[in-house]
């Protein structure tokens, strides 16, 4: 495994590999690599010759007041997960590296970053979406690979591709969760216990929410308010910033959910914002 931290040596793997005929799958991060990290690089490995993963915490996706300093960094263990998995070139750049000058370039995609984490977020998907297309030119990937956690990224991330004629195949993969059901995340790392087991009400509310919409398709804000209900009564400190039912390409509030409805939140526990989410198909689920 060669782990590089310049662009020139990325390219240069990489350009080896191609030359080679090797099929590139690249598998974004900000490292504090967990499960679900991890079968994205499967999923990967699965179905190209060459797996590159990118690690870099990005701070143009950070809001200012948001966890850049405090966002887990564990490069060693990231390295050992990366080298058990079979990974070809691990991409560690320094920000200097990646933002030498102070770019004035942004990619923006627009209204769908408007929505869902664009709202409370603004700016987010930017800094994302400028940084994963920096990363698609200095990979050059066939197949990227994209986790269903961040369903609002990955819709994004797909667009952008789409908009801007990357030639590369967007491909999302299931989000990984706990035992008890509590989507895997780094940021659950700043989880107190309590807060910790409290969070479990997030899947269990999607899950609420997702029966309710393929029992009876009942008007969005009824889903919504059983939902909210339920993280009040289990998640006393989880401050609720969205719960929404959207259509899964749109990101656009539905009234009812008919066809593919997509059940999205965000609660803060404290300093940690975790998000979730459920895609429902309300037709095909009721017949
Ligand atoms: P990060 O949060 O490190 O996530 C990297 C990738 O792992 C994303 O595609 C994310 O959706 C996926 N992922 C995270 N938790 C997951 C889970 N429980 N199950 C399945 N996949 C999961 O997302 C980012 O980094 C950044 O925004 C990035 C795309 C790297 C750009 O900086």
């Amino acid at each position: 495994m060669k782990v590089v931290k310049t662009i020139e040596d990325a390219r240069r793997a990489v350009r080896e590999a191609r030359a080679a005929g090797k099929r590139i799958g690249l598998v974004p991060t900000m490292g504090a690599l967990h499960a679900g990290h991890l079968s994205l690089i499967d999923a990967a490995a699965a179905d190209c010759d060459f797996v590159a993963v990118s690690i870099f915490v990005n701070p143009t996706q950070f809001g200012a007041g948001e966890d850049l300093a405090a966002y887990p960094r564990t490069p060693e263990a990231d390295l050992a997960a990366c080298r058990a998995r079979g990974v070809e070139l691990v991409f560690m750049p320094a920000a200097e590296a990646m933002y030498p000058d102070g770019e004035l370039t942004t990619v923006s995609v627009r209204d769908l970053c408007r929505s869902l984490c664009g709202r409370s977020r603004p700016g987010h998907f930017d800094g994302v979406c400028t940084i994963v297309a920096k990363l698609f030119n200095i990979i050059q990937p066939q197949a990227a690979y994209f986790g269903a956690k961040d369903f609002q990224q990955a819709v994004v991330i797909r667009r952008m591709a789409a908009d801007l004629n990357f030639p590369v195949e967007i491909v999302v993969c299931p989000t990984v969760r706990e035992p008890d059901g509590l989507a895997m995340s780094s940021r659950n790392a700043y989880l107190s216990p309590a807060h910790r087991s409290q969070a479990v009400a997030l899947y269990e509310s999607l899950q609420l929410g997702a029966k309710m919409i393929r029992r009876s398709r009942p008007p969005a804000p009824q889903v919504v308010a059983a939902v909210r209900e339920h993280i009040a009564a289990h998640a006393p400190d989880g401050e609720i910033d969205y719960i929404q039912i959207v259509d899964p390409e749109t990101l656009k509030d539905v009234e009812t959910p008919e066809g593919a409805a997509l059940i999205a939140l965000a609660v803060k526990f404290g300093d940690a914002r975790l998000i979730d989410n459920m895609l429902v198909d309300a037709d095909a689920l009721r017949a």
